[in-house]
């Protein structure tokens, strides 16, 4: 595990976006694997930056999302398909058919999630892996406790991970309790693995995911055993992690 310090969340940001770059400037028809939530937005704003300005191209790439609320479709303002669609796809060359989240609106959980990894199989697999960190050590939608051998599957959101993503609905009332999420095992098969974690909230436990026990409590721990994973994080959210540990 290689661990990158950014000054602070835009240095994070174009230090996370140089390694996607990197990827899709390699191989123009690599499979993005995408994640959502605050860490990434600087991420995009910077691809679409070098993509405006003629540095890259995604016009042959794939991207899979992690994850999608369950019961929210593309045409809600909170699903996770608009929000990819508002702070990337609509700004960038990528063909929207060779975009792929879980499908929030499908009932039918098994039949969803056999989808969702036949697909990214038939892909070929996921070069390189986006990642967020939950306050909780989820990634994607996998929550303390989960599975280390899960595929994609529904899972219900604990409690911390509803009060942590109410800010983004109206009232608390509105956060769906379940979504689909790519299981550990599914993250795992990626080549290449891009964690960025921001502020000093989330300084704990990206000591405690990687330099701590590895254990489904801290599902993020699991990225100890993978052998490409490049963490970008910035100062704050570093400051637990002695500069030895640091590339
Ligand atoms: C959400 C997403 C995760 C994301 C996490 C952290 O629950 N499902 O994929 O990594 O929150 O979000 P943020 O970057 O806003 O802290």
């Amino acid at each position: 595990m290689r661990i990158q310090r950014a000054r602070d969340f835009k240095d994070m940001s174009r230090k996370a976006a140089n390694i996607l770059s990197a990827q899709v400037i390699l191989d123009r028809r690599s499979v993005l694997g995408l994640a959502t939530g605050s860490s990434p937005t600087g991420v995009y704003r910077q691809l679409i930056d070098w993509h405006g300005k003629g540095d890259i191209d995604f016009s042959e790439c794939v991207t899979v999302n992690l994850d999608e609320y369950y019961g929210l479709g593309p045409d809600s303002d909170q699903s996770y398909s608009w929000f990819m669609r508002k702070n990337f796809f609509e700004s960038v060359n990528i063909k929207p058919e060779n975009t792929h989240l879980p499908n929030g609106l499908e009932k039918d959980a098994k039949k969803e999630c056999q989808r969702y990894e036949d697909m990214i199989r038939c892909l070929g697999g996921i070069d390189i892996q986006l990642l967020g960190l939950g306050l909780n050590g989820h990634i994607g939608f996998n929550e303390p406790g989960a599975a280390f051998e899960a595929d994609t599957h529904l899972v219900t959101l604990t409690q911390s991970t509803i009060d942590a993503n109410k800010r983004f609905f109206e009232k608390e009332e509105d956060v769906p309790r379940k979504a689909y999420t790519m299981g550990i095992r599914t993250i795992m098969h990626a080549k290449r693995i891009l964690v960025i974690v921001s502020g000093e909230s989330k300084a704990e436990i990206a000591k405690r995911a990687f330099f701590g026990p590895i254990t489904p409590e801290i599902p993020a721990s699991v990225l100890q055993l993978h052998n490409n994973v490049t963490v970008v994080g910035d100062e704050a959210a570093l400051s637990l992690i002695l500069e030895e540990a640091l590339a």
